[in-house]
């Protein structure tokens, strides 16, 4: 089992940090010339349009971000409407920018370079309005294309040992991952974007569906190959990132797998020509999983008992907004006006119980195969504040189990702070930077070389989450990326033997002045 030698996750990890000198000494630059489509197209086969003036929820975003579906019996079955709105929501255009040299779409999540390299897909039962198959979902066009026709989720199962949601659910997302269309900038640190994108559009999705009354989950074992033939994959170029089953159906038995010969389908080139880094196609081969049996031990894996940490002295309790104080707009309001700020205004500043809110609403755990007990999670959130009312400046550890901060070190780290996120002056204006820091070797011990993919996932689902939380609040925040060995550095002694993970800044932007 190749996914238990975890010396093929270490070295994909050591081999994509950015240092002061990587960044210096590396060539790579954007050939704009051979900049791929950021949209897969099958140019042969007819879409099929989904109603786009969908009905929204007006669930507020807080509640759909942190309050999970509580469905104790009977069936949730998706309308048409429903899927229309978690896809569109969760990957949909909702911006446009022209250009002196073209335009660009923006869209419903954040994503790394705007480059979108995740793929949705909808395997489903027949539902109102739609004939069960296997879909592709273009947000171009805001349209599924019938790639299989008919019920294919007996495969799904079956590829996710039985997982119980995925057994039980009248329709599957499915998310991959393109490499090319995010290597052509990042080259090999594609790989952790596909966790990190694919996390921010999974907060979009999993809101979204509990705001639609319908439990949905994340699921990341999985037998690659069996889902990746379903979708007809080329696997060197686009591979399966996780399954995520909307609602629940009480119908049984589930229809027995079927045969799923290669369909070949035409697709359109991204570029003129492509650049394939071996190292993500390692990583990806070293963290796939085999057999049935070989997902259900990976999913019973149980984690390690840690000792319960001991309650710092200056712990400082958060202070979230009452739910009178909360603002109540709605998960497709947020979602609609989320575009990360691109400057921060330094001389702003956010209250304790704003930071508050969004630590405490993004932090309630994710629904999620390799998130057991319930409510764990990977992931510990370090912050640096800089303009914090009511919070010194300073380093700080977010101790979940108490929902309290700790102080690590007092002072003004306004500098640091824009070194660590690669001098880019947006961390260091911001008026605050939350770190996720992870403890790797007790991940890959646990999950083998698929912990990284879980723990990349699940750093994008937290971030997807902070942006919501933030932009509810009429705040900005903006992803960005960081120099892993210095932010260690930083927050150690604390965080000796921990592996940065993801960042994110929060702060109000500043206001563009008006086109004289
Ligand atoms: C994980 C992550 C990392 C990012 N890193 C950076 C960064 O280092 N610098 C930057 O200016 N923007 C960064 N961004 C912001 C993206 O450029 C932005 O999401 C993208 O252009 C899409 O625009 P939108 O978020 O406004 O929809 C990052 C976004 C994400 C999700």
């Amino acid at each position: 089992m190749k996914n238990r030698d975890t010396d093929a996750a270490w070295q994909y990890h050591d081999g994509t940090k950015h240092s002061y000198l990587s960044i210096r000494t590396n060539p790579h630059f954007m050939d704009w010339a051979n900049r791929p489509l950021l949209f897969k197209i099958y140019p042969k086969i007819e879409p099929i349009p989904l109603p786009q003036d969908v009905s929204q929820t007006g669930v507020s975003a807080l509640s759909a971000i942190s309050t999970p579906v509580n469905l104790l019996r009977g069936d949730a079955i998706p309308s048409l409407q429903d899927l229309a709105r978690i896809l569109i929501f969760s990957v949909g255009i909702t911006k446009k920018r022209v250009y002196p040299d073209g335009e660009n779409y923006f869209r419903a999540a954040a994503c790394t370079g705007a480059l979108y390299e995740i793929e949705l897909y909808v395997v489903t039962s027949d539902l109102p309005g739609l004939e069960a198959g296997v879909y592709h979902f273009n947000p171009g066009d805001v349209s599924l294309r019938l790639l299989r026709k008919g019920d294919f989720r007996g495969n799904l199962a079956r590829a996710a040992a039985m997982e119980h949601a995925a057994a039980h659910a009248p329709a599957t997302i499915i998310c991959t991952g393109t490499y090319w269309r995010n290597a052509w900038k990042y080259q090999a640190r594609t790989y952790r974007h596909f966790g990190w994108d694919n996390g921010m559009q999974l907060a979009n999705m999993l809101a979204v569906s509990a705001a639609s009354g319908l439990p949905a989950e994340i699921v990341l074992g999985f037998v690659d190959a069996e889902v990746n033939r379903l979708l007809d994959l080329d696997s060197r170029r686009e591979v399966s990132l996780c399954l995520v089953p909307i609602g629940r159906t009480s119908e049984s038995p589930l229809p027995a797998a079927k045969e799923i010969p290669a369909l070949g389908l035409e697709t359109i080139p991204l570029s003129r020509s492509q650049v394939e880094y071996p190292a993500m196609l390692q990583m990806q081969e070293a963290s796939s999983l085999e057999t049935a049996e070989e997902v259900r031990e990976w999913r019973d894996r149980q984690p390690e008992h840690s000792p319960p940490s001991v309650p710092s002295a200056a712990a400082i309790r958060l202070r979230p907004l009452t739910d009178e104080e909360q603002p109540k707009d709605s998960i497709e309001q947020v979602i609609l006006r989320r575009g990360s700020t691109r400057r921060f205004d330094r001389k702003a500043t956010i209250t304790f119980a704003r930071l508050s809110t969004i630590l405490d609403c993004a932090t309630r755990g994710l629904p999620a195969d390799f998130l057991q007990p319930p409510g764990a999670q990977l992931n510990d959130l370090y912050l640096i504040a800089h303009s914090v009312e009511g919070l010194a400046p300073g380093a700080y550890f977010f101790d979940r189990a108490r929902n309290s901060l700790e102080l690590l070190k007092e002072g003004k780290f306004r500098a640091e702070a824009g070194y660590l996120g690669l001098q880019q002056e947006l961390s260091a204006d911001a008026c605050v930077d939350v770190f996720l820091l992870a403890d790797l070797s007790g991940i890959l011990e646990r999950f083998g070389n698929r912990g990284y993919r879980a723990v990349q996932l699940e750093a994008g689902a937290i971030g997807g989450r902070m942006y919501i939380a933030t932009y509810t609040q009429r705040l900005g925040a903006t992803g960005l990326t960081f120099f892993d060995d210095d932010v260690i550095h930083f927050f150690s002694p604390h965080a000796e033997g921990k592996s940065a993970i993801f960042l994110l800044a929060i702060g109000v932007p500043l206001k563009r002045n008006p086109p004289q």
